[in-house]
């Protein structure tokens, strides 16, 4: 099988990894790619990432049996569509499904339908209602651009100036505001592969948004993550992610479906932990960055044939997945700026080894790999427990060297010292 991902971050370096571990795997291509990618698939160009003709294009050229795409952006606009229409395998929903993260909104409606648990939410499309919608919510403010904002569209703060004034650049970028209830309890990431119908869940993960350590600072893409979670309940939380795809994720793919945009690929269900319960905080249309370098660096079932059997509708099928014991800890090494303007251009050296995906890298004409993105690399760490694999994590990125980059120190610490618990009612 020919496999095209699509894509250009350490979530596609990861991708790619497992997909060269595939036996059934005969050619592996990436396009743009990274310097990480370059070394394991066939580095293919692409001027625009959005351009689902270009794409289908180049599928065609290079005769790709499956294509993957990573980011949300060419799914919403409808890339999948379009590789689908060409006669070509392809990974990821449709435009139509791919609105579930593209309008938090439909997202919303269609909960709504499927009388699943999430966050109370108000549009705040005008000014003047602004400040009695704000009052009506009280603190801890949730404020979130209706639209994709990778991750940093969100404002969760207990200040009301400060919400007030995200709120405010939003609508005066002309983009609508949604209020949400805060959710509290520690969240979690499900990744489910989907073919339409069938729901086969990944093992649950936890990222960490914020860009400082103790969760301060501005939200960024993801600054590190770690999976499974052993504070989930037993069996690294089994029946916890049981429970999420009997109340949540399949009645959403239902819905879906029942509504003519059935969902193929993986649908990401981002939640909260709450004293009433899991309650959802939003559902993305891919594998999420960071979490997936955490997840895949556990998975043993082969991932060609398994985002096959996804894409071309046979998922029920397949056997049960087959997990490596431990746990994996990824931590992200990001370049001086991020979560603003980013800072690209800098040497990175200890980056071609083991465990070291790279995110914004580039090889310049000279060979050096040089920062080409916001968040660099992701370090992924394993071991026999999350402790060992955190070790292993941190370890490695001490070996890592870009000048003014920055980390968190502090990826799944609390989960090692036993200090996350769900909240009791
Ligand atoms: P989102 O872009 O919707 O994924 O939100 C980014 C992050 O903001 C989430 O991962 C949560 O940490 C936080 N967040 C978003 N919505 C809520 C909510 N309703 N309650 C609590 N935290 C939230
Ligand atoms: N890790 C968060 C995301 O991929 O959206």
């Amino acid at each position: 099988m020919r496999v095209l991902v699509i894509g250009s971050g350490a979530r596609e370096h990861a991708l790619v990894l497992a997909m060269a571990q595939d036996p059934s795997v005969t050619a592996l291509g990436c396009a743009p790619g990274n310097a990480g990618t370059q070394a394991v698939a066939e580095q293919l160009g692409l001027l625009d990432l959005a351009d689902a003709g270009e794409v289908t294009a180049l599928a065609r050229r290079w005769q790709a049996d499956l294509v993957v795409i990573g980011p949300e952006l060419p799914l919403v606009a409808g890339m999948a569509d379009a590789i689908r229409a060409d006669g070509i395998a392809c990974f990821g929903p449709s435009a139509a499904a791919a609105r579930i993260e593209g309008s938090k909104a439909f997202a919303k409606d269609v909960m709504r339908s499927a009388a699943v648990p999430t966050a109370h939410a108000e549009t705040v499309d005008n000014p003047a209602h602004l400040d009695a919608a704000l009052a009506r919510f009280g603190p801890t403010f949730v404020v979130k651009d209706d639209g994709l904002a990778a991750g940093k569209g969100v404002v969760v703060s207990p200040d009301l100036d400060l919400a007030r004034a995200h709120a405010m650049t939003l609508l005066d970028g002309g983009h609508p505001v949604l209020l949400e209830s805060f959710l509290a309890g520690p969240e979690m990431s499900l990744f489910c592969l989907v073919d339409g119908r069938t729901v086969v869940p990944l093992l649950p993960a936890q990222d960490f948004k914020r860009v400082g350590d103790g969760d301060t600072g501005p939200n960024t893409g993801g600054m590190g993550a770690y999976a499974p979670l052993p504070w989930a309940g037993p069996d690294d939380g089994a029946g916890l992610v049981d429970e999420v795809v009997t109340r949540i994720v399949a009645p959403v793919v239902a819905e879906l479906d029942r509504r003519g945009a059935p969902f193929n690929g993986l649908l990401y269900a981002g939640l909260a932990l709450t004293s009433d319960g899991p309650q959802v905080i939003e559902f993305n249309c891919r594998f999420g960055d960071p979490e997936t370098q955490s997840v895949l660096a556990l998975l043993r079932t082969p991932l060609a044939g398994l985002l096959h059997a996804a894409a071309t509708g046979v998922l029920a099928d397949q056997p049960e997945l087959d997990w490596a014991p431990g746990a994996a800890v990824t931590v992200v090494v990001a370049a001086d700026g991020y979560p603003g303007t980013p800072r690209v251009g800098d040497v990175i050296s200890g980056a071609d080894t083991d465990g070291v995906l790279h995110g914004g890298t580039r090889r310049r004409e000279d060979g050096a790999v040089v920062s080409a993105g916001g968040r660099v690399l992701s370090v992924v760490g394993t071991g026999a427990d999350l402790a060992a694999a955190r070790q292993d994590a941190y370890r490695r990125v001490a070996e890592v060297k870009l000048p003014g980059s920055h980390y968190r120190s502090d990826i799944a610490l609390e989960a090692v010292e036993g200090r996350v618990a769900v909240p009791t009612g």
